[in-house]
């Protein structure tokens, strides 16, 4: 018997083991155990086939070696032995790309445009044993299969084994972003931290790093010919990325399917430029911190000055040159106008050159976004460049949406492409308290808590018309770092940024056009971190094991 998972979730069947996630376009399995047999090997089909390749091969064939998970069942499997100890042996995978596809890196194949990156595969694995096979356009397709097969498998006492097997799937991304963001400036993380990270990401197929590398706080990154920048404002000789740290960074991203978009926010958000260059920062470190800045310590680049433009189109040019990806965002969050208006030397400039503040703002974002698109980028922005200011950008310009999930509307009717990143639905960080001192009463500013739950159930369409749909690119789940560090780093993103994960890889809906149901989803997710708990990820638990063993009893109306 083969049936649709559309359809277990319609007859209200448990999905007994089936631990994967994102869940595919099509999916199709049996009531069959197969195993692995002891020699199991994954053969690589490929002409010349790229190093990034053949180690992603190697990574799953480990992975599905010493994940040993167990079923999340009463038994954990053991009810299946004599089923699994009967089973017929699966000897090989074999992965080939299809006929007149050319063959590149993972990386190059991940780094490519938003929009043109071949994600898809098909994979079959039969229930005779005979050899299961994997085929996809691209080596990024290959990997996102290989990552699908690993979900497969189960231990028990020492078998690796499926119960549904015949397994067949027919897979493709609904939209092209589905990131993480994590912000370095607030508190540090080294270059460890942020690659195991990438792991975590790439097992729910995650393709976008977007790495607010910098902010008032602190500025780690080192950049070719402006170092005293870093050398001044990170917070210590250590904690920085070198020129060497982000290639190797950007390096393992891209051999895991990931692409990375650093963002340099400006010029809101740039206080700490003051230590290296006390000209440039109007209103730095003001005082109270809460007239001239969303969180302290305020400042602000002036950007109306011609110098100060020219230094900060310089600067993004060698960031550009950093980053090989096709996407850049210069920010632009959180701009506060009280700090120009009680700006000396910025109101002495707009006198001269006979400007107002958004007409100095538009020329300074044509300067940024200029420098971008000549390094070939396309430029990112968060939405207030768009919503709340007046100002000429690039109509390539993709915005992310972060304020609240109700103000992609408005950006989509300016006809900008969308990333959905709403404090609403995606912010890791809300509800965990107030962190300003001397505020004991206070709550974060973006209670409550966002569970896993509540990202789950974003509509990446809300609101939008037909005619809109196509500019959304996908989304992100964000974590800001006020109270993160590597400390936390891994119970507060994982397995909750797995949440939006799938909500971008399946789209509006599932794949047969019914809503996504979370109670299908939550025995997947458990898997997830359990999965990823084998892998030395701290992921949390979602619920006490006693439910996880016992999808749906511990609902609401069970
Ligand atoms: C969600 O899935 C559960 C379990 O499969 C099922 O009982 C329920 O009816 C589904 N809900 C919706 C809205 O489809
Ligand atoms: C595995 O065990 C479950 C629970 O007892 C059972 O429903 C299922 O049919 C078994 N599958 C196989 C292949 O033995
Ligand atoms: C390869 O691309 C073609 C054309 O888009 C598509 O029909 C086919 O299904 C793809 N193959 C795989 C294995 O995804
Ligand atoms: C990076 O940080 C982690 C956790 O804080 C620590 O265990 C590790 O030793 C650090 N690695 C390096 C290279 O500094
Ligand atoms: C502009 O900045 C560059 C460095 O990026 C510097 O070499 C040049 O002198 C600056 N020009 C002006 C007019 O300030
Ligand atoms: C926006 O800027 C344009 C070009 O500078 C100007 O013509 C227009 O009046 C401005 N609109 C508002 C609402 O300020
Ligand atoms: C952006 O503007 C260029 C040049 O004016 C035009 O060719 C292109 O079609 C526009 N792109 C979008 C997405 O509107
Ligand atoms: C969509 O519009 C409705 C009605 O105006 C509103 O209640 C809802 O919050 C909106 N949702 C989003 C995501 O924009």
């Amino acid at each position: 018997m083969r049936q649709h998972i559309a359809l277990i979730a319609l007859l209200g069947g448990i999905p007994v083991a089936l631990g994967i996630w994102p869940i595919p376009r099509s999916l199709e399995t049996g009531t069959s155990a197969l195993k692995l047999a002891p020699d199991f090997t994954i053969e690589l089909n490929v002409h010349n086939p790229p190093a990034d390749l053949s180690a992603a091969v190697s990574r799953s064939a480990n992975y599905i070696k010493t994940d040993k998970l167990e079923q999340l069942v009463v038994g954990r499997g053991a009810s299946n032995s004599s089923a699994v100890s009967r089973a017929p042996q699966l000897k090989s995978l074999t992965l080939s790309l299809e006929p007149g596809s050319t063959v590149h890196s993972i990386m190059d194949e991940a780094i490519k445009e938003i929009g043109t990156r071949s994600e898809e595969y098909k994979l079959d694995v039969p229930a005779s044993g005979e050899s299961a096979t994997l085929t996809a356009n691209s080596t990024l397709g290959l990997l996102r299969g290989l990552t699908t097969f690993e979900q497969l498998w189960y231990d028990l006492s020492g078998d690796t084994y499926t119960i549904q097997a015949p397994i067949s799937v027919i897979d493709t991304p609904a939209y092209p972003f589905r990131g993480f963001m994590l912000d370095t400036a607030r508190n540090f993380f080294n270059v460890s931290d942020i690659k195991r990270t990438l792991d975590a990401m790439s097992w729910v197929k995650i393709s976008q790093f977007h790495w607010h590398v910098v902010d008032s706080q602190s500025f780690p990154l080192q950049i070719p010919g402006f170092m005293e920048v870093s050398q001044k404002g990170a917070y210590s000789s250590s904690m920085v990325y070198t020129p060497e740290d982000v290639q190797d960074i950007v390096q393992y991203a891209g051999e895991r399917g990931i692409d990375v978009m650093v963002e340099i926010d400006i010029p809101g958000h740039t206080s700490v430029f003051s230590e290296s260059h006390p000209d440039f920062v109007a209103c730095a470190e003001a005082s109270p911190w809460a007239t001239f800045a969303s969180e302290p310590p305020a400042g602000q680049l002036r950007f109306a000055s011609a110098t100060v433009k020219n230094f900060t189109a310089g600067l993004l040019t060698e960031v550009a040159k950093m980053f090989p990806s096709s996407i850049m965002s210069t920010g632009g969050d959180e701009l506060n106008t009280e700090c120009y208006a009680q700006d000396p030397e910025t109101q002495a400039t707009l006198k001269e050159t006979g400007q107002d503040l958004q007409q100095a703002l538009s020329v300074f974002m044509q300067a940024a976004q200029g420098a971008l698109q000549t390094q070939g980028k396309t430029p990112a922005v968060w939405e207030e460049m768009v919503l709340d200011n007046n100002v000429t950008l690039s109509n390539d310009t993709v915005v992310l949406v972060w304020i609240s999930s109700m103000d992609a509307a408005a950006v989509a009717a300016k006809n900008f492409r969308i990333v959905h990143a709403p404090s609403d639905y995606f912010y890791l960080d809300c509800g965990a308290g107030e962190w300003v001192g001397d505020d004991p009463e206070a709550n974060s500013w973006c209670d409550p808590f966002k569970t896993w739950q509540k990202s789950y159930t974003f509509d990446p369409l809300a609101n939008l018309t037909e005619a809109q749909t196509s500019l959304v690119l996908g989304g992100e789940q964000l974590l800001w770092t006020e109270q993160s560090s590597p400390a936390n780093l891994d119970p507060i993103v994982w397995p909750r940024a797995a949440s939006s994960a799938e909500v971008f890889w399946t789209g509006a809906t599932l794949p047969g056009g019914e809503p996504r149901n979370g109670t299908e989803a939550l025995p997947r997710l458990h898997d997830v971190a359990f999965r990823m708990a084998q892998r030395g990820i701290r992921a949390i638990p979602l619920q006490p094991l006693w439910c996880a063993l016992r999808p749906g009893k511990c609902n609401v109306d069970s």
